[in-house]
């Protein structure tokens, strides 16, 4: 990846980067929609990455080019402004550059830009985080600066909430700056604090991605937010993560229907994402799989984030020989199902499954393999 990076530097702008920058995709592995509500949440950095290069340049102008997309597309160092259309992918690191005097860090004014990733965008595995995290890393470094790596993340998710304008929690930028290989990356969303748990070495990932988006995901996910905010409200609390799942239980009068499924949704899953915790310190995989399956039914019937595309895979999935368990990942409303599987798990069954989702469907998923990688970094150019 990074001679093609540099290839494609050169070809673009005539010259070698000066900087240049890896961050990775993730994929939940547990914990839905638990972030924004202060609870913890597991998620693995994976081993497909955005790259980026950058090379600064004298005069006011920034050149952003991408594998992606054809043009480059010139933007004056004066000026962060929203594009749209086929330039909108720039607004990720524009969104970066606009968040860096929040925290009291410098920008560099003029410069060159170029993104290359192997991490399908749209497949649910936050391509969106990976590029912001990558573009802060080499910003910060053409601008002399070095803010920890929590600031990364926290810049990131700053780019993705204001300027991109999506209201997502902490989990895609935290897992994509805090991944480690072999391990997954553990956040209590109230600090937010992050850690690592080991996954044990039996441990494989496949992701099926159905490329069905709800029309109304952006509102939905939104929706979702405001329901979880209405039910603390109800509840007396600032954020759901101060509520047992008892109280809830016992609260239910309070709440509307829907707003107290939300509810339960949220206590249980933060209590399922801790006994995770356990179960994987106890390298108990069966058991961490049991908890999977048991996210996605609540997703499901509680949350209501699944589609039948989603519930087909995570239950075929749940009963094929060698899959420990399968839950929807990330927003849910469409988009990707994944698997946490034994080491005997194979393409060929993974393809089977894909055949009989095609033939109720219509359409096979896309499949990937995925292997947890390091988290985000500047790499020697
Ligand atoms: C999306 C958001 C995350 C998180 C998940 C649901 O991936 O970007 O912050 O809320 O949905 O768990």
């Amino acid at each position: 990846m990074k001679s093609r990076l540099v290839e494609k530097f050169r070809v673009n702008f005539g010259r070698a980067p000066e900087f240049i920058a890896r961050a990775p995709g993730r994929i939940e592995f547990i914990g839905n929609h638990t972030d924004y509500n202060g609870g913890p949440v597991l998620g693995a950095a994976i081993d497909r990455q955005v790259w980026v290069a950058l090379a600064r340049r004298a005069g006011g102008e920034r050149r952003f080019g991408s594998d992606q997309r054809g043009e480059l597309v010139t933007r004056p160092a004066d000026r962060v402004e929203k594009l749209s259309g086929a330039q909108s992918w720039v607004n990720y690191p524009l969104g970066v550059l606009g968040a860096l005097p929040a925290f009291g860090l410098r920008a560099p004014a003029g410069f060159d830009y170029f993104a290359l990733s192997d991490l399908p965008p749209g497949a649910g595995l936050s391509s969106s985080a990976a590029i912001e995290l990558a573009s802060a890393l080499v910003f910060l470094a053409a601008a002399g600066e070095n803010p920890p790596r929590e600031t990364l993340v926290k810049i990131g998710r700053q780019a993705e909430n204001d300027f991109v304008g999506v209201p997502c929690g902490i989990l895609d930028q935290g897992v994509s700056g805090f991944g480690k290989k072999d391990h997954l990356v553990f956040i209590d969303c109230r600090g937010p604090h992050f850690a690592t748990v080991p996954l044990p070495g039996d441990a494989r990932f496949w992701i099926f991605n159905t490329h069905t988006k709800h029309a109304l995901v952006d509102g939905l996910y939104a929706e979702r937010h405001r329901e979880c905010l209405e039910a603390a409200q109800g509840l007396g609390v600032g954020l759901l993560a101060e509520v047992s799942p008892a109280a809830v239980l016992a609260a239910e009068k309070k709440l509307s229907p829907p707003v107290f499924r939300r509810a339960r949704h949220i206590v249980e899953e933060i209590a399922r994402v801790d006994t995770t915790v356990k179960a994987l310190r106890a390298g108990d995989l069966a058991a961490v799989g049991q908890l999977l399956n048991a996210s996605h039914r609540s997703s499901q019937t509680l949350f209501e984030n699944s589609t039948p595309e989603l519930d087909f895979l995570a239950e075929t999935l749940a009963a094929t020989p060698h899959v420990y368990g399968a839950r929807l990942t990330g927003g849910g409303f469409g988009g990707a199902v994944m698997a946490l599987t034994a080491e005997s798990f194979g393409a060929f069954q993974a393809r089977a499954v894909a055949a009989a989702y095609a033939k109720t469907f219509g359409a096979a998923p896309d499949i990937l393999q995925a292997q947890t990688g390091d988290g985000a970094t500047l790499v020697p150019v």
